[in-house]
């Protein structure tokens, strides 16, 4: 996006959330793998933007929502929000700007406040609105179920997406619904309604200025607390002193090591939806594990 639409843009999102000062400085940074990220300063602050060009329908507004519901929980620390929009070709979000040293207890903090966070529990499972992970539509629905909920709307969505791109075929495709069909045999069908990040990666968490974790970015809903902690070991970057942290405050299960790949699972499906084959050999390591032909 050219850097004078993205002024623009920024200046709306400012004004909306309230910052009528002038800006002194835009700048690309390093962002995620999905959205064009800004660094925004003006007279009185200094901001996060980031930018899609096809956002699909309500994509930033999912993102608002689900920082909102983190942030109301009092746990683990969230930007602040200023503004979104999701209107075709000026879609954005704008938040704080965080930033800090790490210290030696940043990442234990991290695993008390998610472990805090995990206590937080909603009524039911999935969540009211559709949301997205990555740019993949997660279709949703509150259920009191959860392995009806994780089988249909985590699992079975993937499948169905994955039949469409044409990456779930022939064997893989046989062998999955067989996991589905099984899936009671490991997937609990009772366990507490948490509140989740849902895409709890180490790219999603930052450092702000004391030093403290926030996490940005997620994909929220309301699920087995075990689903955040299996994503986060799937391609690792989290520290011995965040899982002893975690486990201090809100141990896991005795059940975590055997539904953590099919935790993880769904995100490699998601993976194979997004970026193809790269990832099918993961995906087929996990069906392989619990079923046969
Ligand atoms: N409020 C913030 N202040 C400073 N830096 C931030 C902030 N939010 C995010 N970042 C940085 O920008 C990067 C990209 O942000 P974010 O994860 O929201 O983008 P994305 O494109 O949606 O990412 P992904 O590839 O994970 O889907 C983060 O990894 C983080 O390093
Ligand atoms: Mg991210």
């Amino acid at each position: 996006m050219k850097l004078e639409h993205i002024e623009r843009l920024a200046t709306l999102g400012l004004q909306s959330g309230r910052d009528y000062s002038h800006i002194r400085e835009i700048k690309p940074i390093r962002g995620g793998s999905i959205n064009e990220a800004f660094y925004v300063r003006t007279d009185d602050a200094e901001y996060f933007m980031k930018f899609h060009k096809n956002a699909p329908k309500d994509f930033f507004k999912s993102e608002a929502i689900g920082l909102r519901l983190l942030k109301e929980t009092n746990t683990v620390s969230v930007p602040n929000y200023l503004a979104y929009s999701d209107q075709e070709g000026q879609s954005f979000l704008l938040l704080e700007w965080i930033e800090g040293t790490k210290t030696e207890d940043t990442e234990a903090i991290l695993g008390r406040k998610m472990a805090e966070l995990h206590k937080c529990f909603g009524r039911m499972h999935g969540f009211r609105n559709d949301t997205y992970i990555g740019l993949l539509p997660q279709p949703n629905k509150l259920m009191p179920n959860w392995l009806q909920y994780f089988r249909e709307y985590r699992l079975g969505s993937q499948m169905k997406q994955g039949i469409e791109n044409g990456v779930i075929k022939g064997a893989r495709l046989r062998k999955l619904e067989k996991l589905l069909e099984q899936l009671d045999k490991w997937v609990p069908t009772f366990v507490e309604p948490s509140h989740l990040h849902g895409d709890f990666y180490s790219g999603n968490w930052i450092v702000g200025p004391a030093g403290e974790p926030f996490i940005v970015d997620p994909s929220f809903f309301y699920g087995d607390r075990q689903v955040d902690i299996a994503f986060s070991e799937l391609f690792g970057g989290f520290s011995k002193q965040f899982y002893e942290a975690y486990n201090e405050v809100f141990p896991l299960r005795d059940d975590y090591e055997d539904v953590k790949p099919l935790y993880q699972l769904y995100y490699l499906l998601a993976h194979l939806n997004l970026f193809g084959e790269t990832y099918g050999k993961q995906v087929d390591d996990i069906i392989n594990r619990y079923v046969t032909l």
